[in-house]
This record gives structure tokens, sequence and C-alpha cells, in this order.
């Protein structure tokens, strides 16, 4: 089983992509992070805490993680996720918000407790994941890797004309990631907006009538209105996807690049994944994901659920 920590600002689609990383028989999920992004962290906290509540897995930790990007302000993406994170859609329970953060300890402990065995999955803002690094020496030599979504490479951003949503958020701690050393893997939009999963897939899911697809069900059910009505086919399964990517690598084609992030703040090119695709480019620091089977995931993906 693989050893991961999931980093997560839920978020619709972290959502999806929580309900599988718990399921899925070849994963073993040490914790969860969160962090701000989609929302406040007083909501992407409690969200990620009654999601894996939810999944049947309350004995896996979730952290608190930081509530903001390490030097710019926090922008949340309500267009996408709605009041909450979640469209709305309210847990009975509030859990409380632990009151100082604690995510980036966890991590540390977990990779040095587990040399070159855990992966961190980051699907939100890459605040904590920077944060680790920046704060022990040798977890960068000790991570056996890092996996993100995140960025636009030969598409254009969705939050700006060249940057993406997660880049954006927090390019400083993008930047520290790409130049730490680890072996780095980006899921971008270029793949993720390629997968998508339509009304008659979520259908098939729900037909199993458990807790979890109901509320997958609830929280997307605005989303497709509201794609539909802007001419779109589908909810881009962006987070859902980089888990994919953990179980099965097979799933995605890479290109090894050098990149570097735009940092500087109010910049017309803030966020942006900058390819070096010179000859004389230095060493590729990052895996880029530039193809992808869309078919094979949905079907892992509408099988695994089916399983709750
Ligand atoms: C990313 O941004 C967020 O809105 C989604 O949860 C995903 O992680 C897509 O750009
Ligand atoms: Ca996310």
């Amino acid at each position: 089983k693989q050893k991961f920590i999931l980093d997560t600002d839920p978020g619709i689609d972290d959502a999806l992509a929580i309900a599988l990383a718990c399921r899925h028989a070849d994963l073993e999920l040490l914790g969860v992070c969160a962090v701000a992004g989609n929302a406040l962290l007083s909501c992407t906290y409690p969200n990620a805490k009654n999601i894996m509540k939810l999944c049947g897995r309350a004995d896996v930790p979730v952290l608190r993680g930081h509530d903001a990007p390490l030097e710019k302000k926090l922008r949340c993406g309500d267009d996408a996720h709605g009041i909450n994170g979640l469209d709305g859609y309210e847990f009975l329970d509030q859990p409380k918000l632990p009151e100082t953060e604690e995510a980036v300890n966890f991590m540390i402990d977990m990779v040095m407790r587990y040399p070159h065995e855990v992966t961190i999955v980051a699907i939100g803002p890459f605040t904590n994941v920077a944060a680790a690094i920046q704060q022990e020496e040798q977890f960068a030599s000790h991570v056996k890797r890092i996996l993100v979504m995140g960025g636009a490479v030969n598409v254009p951003g969705n939050v700006s004309a060249v940057a993406e949503f997660n880049v954006m958020s927090d390019p400083l701690a993008a930047q520290i990631i790409v130049n730490s050393g680890i072996d780095v893997s980006f899921i971008p939009l270029d793949i993720t907006l390629q997968t998508r999963l339509k009304p008659e897939d979520l259908a098939e899911i729900c037909e199993n009538d458990h807790p979890v697809s109901n509320f997958l069900n609830a929280v997307l059910k605005h989303r497709f209105e509201v794609l539909e009505a802007r001419g779109e086919l589908g909810y881009p399964m962006h987070d859902p996807l980089t888990i994919g990517a953990l179980i099965d690598p097979s799933l995605i084609q890479y290109e090894d690049y050098f990149m570097q992030i735009e940092t500087t703040q109010g910049a017309l090119a803030e966020g942006m994944c900058v390819l070096d695709r010179r000859r004389e480019a230095p060493k590729p620091n990052v895996h880029v994901g530039v193809g992808v089977d869309s078919d094979r995931f949905l079907t892992l993906y509408k099988e695994t659920i089916r399983g709750y």
C-alpha cells in the first residue's frame, strides 16, 4: 500500500477526491491536512473532517494547516465552489478549528518516521507543503515524492490568462516546491479539463444510494447546471484525477521539464508555470502530465465510489 498525506482545501472536487482516496484499496492515507484556498480555513477544515467521517474514515487525523498563503493575501475560489466551499451544503456537525497550525509538523513527523515512503498529494494551494520544506532541512531528502494538482501549461489559465488557481493562490509556495530537489509531478489543467464527470456518470454512481454518493450528488447538482449554462458538458475532475495518478501512474503520460513559477505579485504573468523548452534549458525539475486516459480514470472512479 502506498503511504500518503493529502493536503486539501475542500472544495467540491476536493470532496470528490477525498471520497476516492478513502476508498481505494491500494492506498494508505496517513492524514489529511486542510489549507485555505477554495474557501476560508474555517470552512475547509470542518469540510475535510466531515467528509472523512462521511467516508467512514474518522480514524484518520485531519490537521489544521495554514490559513493564508506564505506572502500574499488569500483569494478564495467562491465562484467555482460557492459559499463554504461546498456550494452551501451544510453538515450537521461543525467541528471546531484547532487554535494553532498543526499540519506542517504532522507532515514532517510522518516523512521522518517513514523515510522515502511517504508521498505528499497536494490538491489545494501549496502553502503547507512549502512550509514543511522550509521548516525541516531533511524533509526534501526524506519525502518519497510530491504529486500536485496545479498549473496550466499549453492551455489558458482558470484564474487569469495564464494562471491556474492552486498555483496562483500561492505562487511562492509552488516555486519552493519545484526548486526543492524533490521528485515533483504536476497534474495540470491541460489534462484535468479533458477529464469530466457527466450527469450520467453521477447517476451510475448514485445507484448504490449510499450517503457518500448522495452527498456527491447534492454538491454537484447545481454545478452541472452552471456548467451547462456555460455550454460545458461535465464537471472537470481536477483533484480526483490527481488521486487517480497516485493509484495508477499509467493513466497519465508525463514529460519532464525545467519549470519555474512567476512569483511577482500583480504582474501580468503572476502564477504562470514557465517551462524552459530551450535546448540549453537546465536539467528538468518536474514531471508534467500532458496526456491522460480519461475513460479509464472515470471507470476507476465510478467503480471505486460504487463500492461504498
Ligand atoms: C483547482 O482549484 C480548485 O478550485 C480546485 O479544487 C482544484 O484544486 C483547479 O484549478
Ligand atoms: Ca482543490
